[in-house]
């Protein structure tokens, strides 16, 4: 909302249970076509008929498909980014958890590391299981994750990972801003194959579209002919 009434003098601050502060800069958030990582560009191009934009954030690729017009929902469950999202010209943009969506759509678009949301390991099934019954007839879940496994390797190449813990890719996240501190979240990051294992015990094919230039990936949800 600071960006957004050209109150920007800081960015975020971000930290997890196995990583140090990194900054996210404000403006990422407001990003332009030109400005998204390739993955996401390649999503936008893929999108066809109506459209769910889950966890639009401020709305950056619904206003790019609004703009080319098609028909777009655009929800979150943050009040301030479906305000921010209202104030950018974001025509149907709602506060809702994508859990309680019951509209269906042709494309369901999860960018941003979309796999997020899910949360935790255990919560994947609830998840794709309600985003399959979002599906009209030869619907696709455009997604993209990380596979975060380099974050846990040591300068000689080995892998560290504490064998009880769960799986590697469900963090801990932190968010502080202005000196304020977000309650701590969990943020799941998948690797393509957990992905599409969780996709087909689901009912739910899974394609790899495209990798980008660190370990991340963009993939195709569809349901199982
Ligand atoms: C990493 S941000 C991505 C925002 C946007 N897609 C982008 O690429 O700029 C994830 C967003 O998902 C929202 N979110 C998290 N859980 C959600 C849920 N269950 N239903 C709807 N939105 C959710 C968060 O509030 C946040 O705005």
């Amino acid at each position: 909302m600071d960006y957004q009434k050209g109150n920007y003098i800081e960015d975020i601050i971000t930290s997890t249970n196995i990583s140090d502060d990194d900054v996210l800069p404000l403006p990422y958030l407001f990003r332009d076509f030109n400005d998204m990582p390739k993955l996401e560009q390649q999503a936008l191009q893929l999108v066809k008929g109506t459209v769910l934009d889950a966890g639009c954030g401020a709305g950056n690729h619904s206003l790019y498909l609004q703009e080319r017009g098609f028909e777009i929902k655009s929800i979150d469950v943050s009040k301030g980014a479906i305000a921010v999202c209202r104030m950018r010209g974001v025509k149907n943009a709602k506060k809702l958890d994508v859990l309680k969506e019951k509209a269906t759509f042709d494309t369901i678009l999860l960018l941003m590391n979309g796999t997020g949301i899910f949360q935790t390991i255990d919560k994947i099934s609830h998840y794709l299981r309600h985003l399959r019954s979002l599906l009209n007839k030869e619907g696709q879940i455009l997604i993209d994750s990380s596979d975060i496994l380099y974050m846990y390797q040591d300068d000689d190449g080995g892998v560290w990972q504490d064998s009880n813990a769960n799986y590697y890719g469900e963090l801990d996240y932190f968010l502080s801003y202005k000196g304020e501190k977000e309650t701590p979240m969990k943020w799941l990051y998948l690797d393509f194959n957990t992905l599409k294992t969780a996709a087909l015990a689901n009912g739910l094919q899974c394609e790899l579209l495209n990798e980008g230039e660190h370990y991340d990936y963009l993939a195709r949800l569809t349901v199982l002919g």
